[in-house]
């Protein structure tokens, strides 16, 4: 059996006051729409037409592997429906509906109202949920059998009707014929004067037809996002199951509720995670690892044995054993190798640093390459810039570069050459010569003894 899986994203999401659709708002770094997409993907259907609408240019850009509907006018959920008919003319089969605004619904839940309408041959059957608080969302309303005869708007519900916490999570399957043959028998004779989708249930209830509904097991997954409140809501629960799973595999995570990590995310056992860590994107990390306090990674790759305490590291390499921080900045394209120490107020670009460097204090390091063993002093700056091109710095293996060295680059040390603190350096250094650019020092002997006589200052 065939299964199309129309997903309605079409709607302006008044509610949440953006200027951007609904569904392109994010949680945990990716529009709702991607969650709601991947879940879907997981059941494999032959077809997904997605219903768009509302600034549909920025929606389609932002989605792929799926067919596009667009819906002109927004005039409700069942007229987002009835606007694929055309393009599932050919199609046989399920038609599974659900809205791009419940990103938190599984595959496994979904998979299950499949099974249940498929075995029941239920003409249309609807995942609900008991929620404490089911204040936004339609109610179910049953006959004394306990079969569902309708789903009633919040807005149009009696206050008798409001007090029914079985709610419609906007996710339903449907006999295809019947339910294109239901959409063309609703109004909009309602409070809000759409072509509500939920209309269909008591149509269909109405001449005979089963309807059945299935619960939802854990009702959190089914929240719709309706404005930000909610949206902070959802990104909490998502963030909270990340967190769990890691710790079950064997993550030390000090503060689940200080620590954000994206679910692509992969954490080796024994890592610990202090808090007011953003761990985003693809980052990898090893084992044995202490991240944190108060770091970001992203889009990293970390070996085992690392420490990285306050600091932001992006799109960067870090080997075994290497410490970075605190205070440290490691910019795109920056390989830390093994061992290698980044300490205190120290910004890092494009740049390699070898087995067992270090560069412990307030440096500035981009385009450079940096060899084994090799130790750069506080202050040092690499002169990368010339206001029209970028230049690369070389400091051979075991090279010392002493502190508040300038090196103008395109520069070279040499293996095991040092440079003598505050000079400038703008020309090749031969490998194991030292360097000094630099005045030389003055002595004035008795200079400041003179002065104090001069301007009559004891001698105390
Ligand atoms: C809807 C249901 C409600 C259910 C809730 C679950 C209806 C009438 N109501 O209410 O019973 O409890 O979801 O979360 O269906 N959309 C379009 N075109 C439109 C209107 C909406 O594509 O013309 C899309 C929206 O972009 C959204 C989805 O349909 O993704 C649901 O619309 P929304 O306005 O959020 O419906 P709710 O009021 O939440
Ligand atoms: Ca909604």
């Amino acid at each position: 059996m065939s299964l199309a899986v129309i997903i309605l994203a079409a709607g302006e999401g008044t509610r949440m006051k953006s200027s951007y659709p609904k569904v392109l708002h994010n949680i945990c770094e990716k529009p709702m729409i991607h969650h709601v997409l991947e879940t879907v993907n997981k059941l494999g259907p032959e077809r997904i037409v997605a219903v768009v609408g509302h600034k549909a240019e920025m929606v389609v850009k932002a989605i792929e592997g799926v067919e596009f509907v667009v819906q002109k006018e927004q005039l409700g959920t069942g007229h987002a429906v009835s606007v694929v008919e055309g393009v599932l003319d050919s199609f046989n089969g399920d038609i599974m509906v659900l809205s791009g605004d419940t990103p938190l619904l599984k595959a496994q839940t979904l998979s299950n109202l499949l099974n249940v309408h498929r075995t029941t041959g239920a003409a249309s059957t609807l995942l609900t949920a008991k929620m404490n608080d089911p204040t936004g969302y339609g109610r179910i309303i049953r006959a004394p059998s306990g079969v569902v005869t309708a789903i009633i708007e919040e807005k149009d519900a009696t206050t008798e009707q409001k007090l029914i916490n079985e709610v419609n999570t906007g996710t339903y399957c449907f006999d295809k014929k019947k339910l294109f043959d239901s959409l063309r028998q609703i109004d909009p004779n309602n409070k809000q004067k759409e072509y509500y989708l939920t209309d269909v249930i008591k149509i269909l209830s109405s001449s005979n037809e089963k309807v059945v509904a299935a619960s939802a097991n854990d009702p959190m997954e089914t929240i719709g996002i309706n404005n930000r409140v909610q949206l902070a809501e959802a990104e909490k629960i998502l963030r909270q199951e990340i967190n769990k799973k890691l710790m079950l595999e064997g993550v030390t995570i000090i503060d689940p509720d200080t620590t954000f990590i994206s679910a692509e995310a992969k954490i080796g056992k024994d890592t610990i995670i202090y808090p007011m860590t953003f761990i985003s994107g693809n980052t990898k990390i090893g084992e044995s690892c202490l991240i944190g306090p108060l770091s970001r990674l992203i889009n990293c790759k970390i070996g085992s044995f690392v420490t990285i305490d306050s600091a932001v590291v992006r799109e960067s390499t870090v080997e075994d054993y290497a410490e970075l921080g605190p205070f440290c900045h490691i910019r795109p394209g920056t390989l830390i190798r093994k061992g290698a120490k980044v300490g205190g107020f120290v910004e890092i670009k494009k740049s390699e640093v070898g087995q067992n460097s270090k560069v412990p204090h307030l440096s500035y390091i981009g385009d450079t390459y940096i060899g084994d063993y090799v130790n750069i002093g506080a202050g040092t700056i690499t002169c990368n810039y010339d206001s029209i091109s970028k230049h690369k710095t070389v400091i051979e293996d075991g090279a010392f570069i002493g502190s508040d060295t300038m090196l103008v680059a395109p520069v070279k040390i040499g293996r095991g050459a040092f440079t003598g603190a505050g000079s400038v350096i703008s020309k090749d250094v031969p490998e194991d010569s030292l360097a000094v650019e630099r005045t030389e020092q003055v002595i004035v002997d008795n200079w400041a003894k003179k002065r104090r006589r001069k301007k009559g200052i004891s001698e105390g």
